[in-house]
C-alpha cells in the first residue's frame, strides 16, 4: 500500500507549491490512475514516491513504512519506474537493459537470463528476436515494452507509470494499454499509472484521482468519478460523452450470461444441465472450423427442442473489451447477440438485452445526481 498523507511539496526556485496538501491511499493490487493538466502536479507526486523529490512537509509511507526512514537506493529497487521517455541504455542490448537491477541484485547469470526472457515474453515481445538487439532497432511500442519489462525485472512490489504510452500512436497506445491490464491480471502490482488523458485513466485505473493545481479534487472508482463529478473541473476533464465513456468502463464479460459446455450425449436433457450448473446458455463443442453453437434457456423455454434453435455464434470479441465494442460489433454485424471469449475459448454471450439493461441503470445512476 502506497499512502500520502498531507503531503505538500514547493521547489526552491518556485514561488507557488506544486503538491498541496494531497492525502490519498493506493490499494495493495490496485491502479490508481493520475489524471489532470500539465503542470498539475502527477510527475512530482511520482517522484517524491521513490525519492528523486523530497516533500516539503509531509509523510508518504509504502508497505505501512515512512519513505524517509529508508535507504533510498533500497527503497528503489522495490519500485518498478517507467517514464514515457523510456531511458533505455542506448549502447546496451535489450537483455542488458532488462537486466539491469537483477544484476545490482547479484542475481547468478542463469537466474537473470532466464528471467529476462520470460519478462519479454510476457510483455508481448519475442526474446529470441529482441534479446540481442540495440535499443534503436526496435519501434517505439517495443520501446515501451521493453520499459515496462525493465521496471517489472526484479519482481517490485510497486510500479510508477508517468506517461508511460505517451509517445506512441493511439492503435499501438490501445494494444499497449490492455496487454499491461492483461498483464497486471497476473502480477498484481500496486500502481500510480499517470496520464493527462481522461480516456486512458478511465481504461487503465480502479481509482481515478483528479489533479488540479496541485491539489486532489477526487479520488474515486472510474464509476463513481463519471457518475458523480464533485465540481465543475471534474466535469470539464471528463467532457460531453459521459454517458458513452460509462459503456466504455464496463468489460463486456461484466455483462454475459455465462455458458455451459454441453457433450451431444447431454442433449435431450439440456434444460437440467443448464438448471444444474446455474447458467442460462448451453453450447455444444464445434467441429473443426465450424462456429460455435450455442442456445439460450429462454429460447427453449419458448417450445422448441435443443436441436432446433441451436443458433451460431457469429461473432465473438474478448471479454475483456469495453461493453462499447460488444454494441459496435451488434451494429456492424446486424446481430443481436455477440459471443464472449477468455483467452480464446467461448465463455458466453452477451445480448442486445443486456446492453439495454445497463444503459438504463446507468441513466437511474445519471438521474441521481
Ligand atoms: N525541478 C523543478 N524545479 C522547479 N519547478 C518544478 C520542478 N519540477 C516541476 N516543477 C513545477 O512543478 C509543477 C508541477 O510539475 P509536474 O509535477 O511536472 O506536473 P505534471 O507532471 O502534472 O505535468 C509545475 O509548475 C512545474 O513547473
Ligand atoms: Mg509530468
Amino acid at each position: 500500500m502506497i499512502q500520502l498523507i498531507d503531503v505538500n511539496k514547493t521547489f526552491l526556485n518556485s514561488p507557488v507549491p506544486a503538491v498541496r496538501g494531497v492525502s490519498m491511499e493506493v490499494k495493495d493490487g490496485e491502479i490508481c490512475a493520475m489524471v489532470g493538466p500539465s503542470g498539475c502536479g502527477k510527475t512530482t507526486i511520482l517522484r517524491m514516491i521513490n525519492r528523486l523529490e523530497e516533500p516539503s512537509s509531509g509523510t508518504i509511507m509504502v508497505g505501512g513504512r515512512d519513505i524517509q526512514q529508508e535507504d533510498p537506493d533500497r527503497l528503489r529497487r522495490g519500485i518498478g519506474y517507467v517514464i514515457q521517455q523510456i531511458g533505455l541504455l542506448p549502447h546496451r542490448t535489450i537483455g542488458e537493459n532488462v537486466s539491469l537491477v537483477p544484476r545490482l541484485l547479484r542475481w547468478s547469470e542463469q537466474k537473470i537470463k532466464s528471467r529476462v526472457i520470460n519478462l519479454l515474453e510476457m510483455v508481448g515481445l519475442d526474446p529470441g528476436q529482441v534479446y540481442e538487439k540495440f535499443p534503436h532497432q526496435l519501434s517505439g511500442g517495443q520501446m515501451q515494452r521493453v520499459g515496462v519489462a525493465r521496471a517489472l525485472a526484479a519482481d517490485p512490489p510497486i510500479l510508477l507509470m508517468d506517461e508511460p504510452f505517451g509517445a506512441v500512436d493511439p492503435i499501438v497506445r490501445n494494444r499497449l494499454q490492455e496487454e499491461f491490464l492483461n498483464l497486471q491480471q497476473q502480477v498484481k502490482k500496486t500502481v500510480c499509472f499517470v496520464t493527462h488523458d481522461i480516456n486512458e485513466a478511465i481504461k487503465m485505473g480502479d481509482r481515478i484521482a483528479v489533479l488540479n493545481e496541485g491539489r486532489l479534487v477526487q479520488y474515486n472508482s472510474p464509476l463513481e468519478v463519471l457518475s458523480h463529478p464533485v465540481n465543475d473541473f471534474v466535469v470539464n476533464i471528463l467532457g460531453e460523452d459521459r454517458g458513452v465513456k460509462l459503456l466504455n468502463l464496463t468489460r463486456a464479460e461484466a455483462l454475459m450470461s455465462e455458458a455451459v459446455l454441453l457433450q451431444e450425449s447431454q442433449m435431450d436433457r439440456a434444460v437440467q444441465v443448464l438448471q444444474e450448473s446455474g447458467k442460462t446458455v448451453g453450447f455444444i463443442k464445434p467441429n473443426g472450423n465450424e462456429s460455435i453453437k450455442y442456445f439460450t434457456l429462454e429460447n427453449i423455454k419458448k417450445g422448441m427442442p435443443v436441436k432446433e434453435i441451436l443458433e451460431k455464434g457469429t461473432c465473438f470479441i474478448d471479454g475483456f473489451q469495453p461493453v462499447k465494442t460488444a454494441l459496435e460489433t451488434m451494429m456492424k454485424r446486424n446481430s443481436d447477440v455477440v459471443g464472449i471469449l477468455k483467452e480464446d475459448r467461448f465463455v458466453g454471450i452477451i445480448t442486445w438485452q443486456d446492453i439495454k439493461k445497463h444503459i438504463s441503470t446507468i441513466r437511474e445512476h445519471e438521474n441521481e445526481c
